[in-house]
């Protein structure tokens, strides 16, 4: 079984250099497809003190974030994941990895023996840093390849979505 946790921000981000405002943040739209395409549930990490709609202001506290170490609370998800042998996890390139709160779910969630599947959105640098924080946060989890989409075109994604589950797929045959 498997499920879907994911963060991701609306509001000001930077799309092609420039600062736009996003109805639905880039890697909730790539946790969509995900989830109907296989029909799989989907959880959304939530920052306990909400993140602000501007873009240098996000960009700032995301740095402080970095610099500090900081782990940033977020509420409680669903104890049902706990069972899940397969998990999805999506995420925005944050300054060139990970975002804080999603490295503080993974501190807090045990990973040991799971299967986990990588996507993230990004304006350039794909996952960056984000792989190997992964397997240093995972060492016992199987990570698999992951997928990589530019927030800009992440409303054409379905086909690379598709092709990149050919080996979810396999697995669940
Ligand atoms: C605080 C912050 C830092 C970012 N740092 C990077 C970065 O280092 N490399 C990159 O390619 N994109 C970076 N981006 C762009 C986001 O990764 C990209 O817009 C992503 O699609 C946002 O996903 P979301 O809408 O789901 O939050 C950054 C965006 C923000 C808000």
């Amino acid at each position: 079984m498997s499920k879907i946790v994911y963060f991701s921000r609306k509001y000001e981000n930077l799309i092609n250099g420039k600062v736009v405002e996003l109805a639905k943040g880039n890697t909730e739209v790539l946790a969509d497809k995900i989830s109907s395409s296989i029909a799989c549930e989907q959880l959304k990490l939530q920052a306990v003190t909400s993140y602000p709609k501007s873009y240098t202001k996000m960009l700032e506290i995301a740095e402080n974030e970095k610099r500090d170490q900081l782990r940033p609370l977020f509420y409680g998800l669903e104890e049902s994941l706990i069972g899940e042998q397969i998990l999805f996890l999506g995420f925005p390139n944050w300054c060139g990895g990970l975002p804080k709160i999603v490295v503080h779910f993974l501190e807090n969630y045990n990973t040991k023996g799971k299967i986990i599947f990588p996507f993230c959105t990004h304006e350039g640098s794909a996952f960056g840093n984000s792989l190997f924080e992964l397997k240093t946060l995972c060492p016992h989890a199987k990570i698999m390849t992951g997928l990589a989409i530019r927030g800009s075109r992440v409303y054409k994604a379905d086909e690379a979505v598709k092709n990149w589950l050919v080996q979810y797929n396999k697995l669940e045959e």
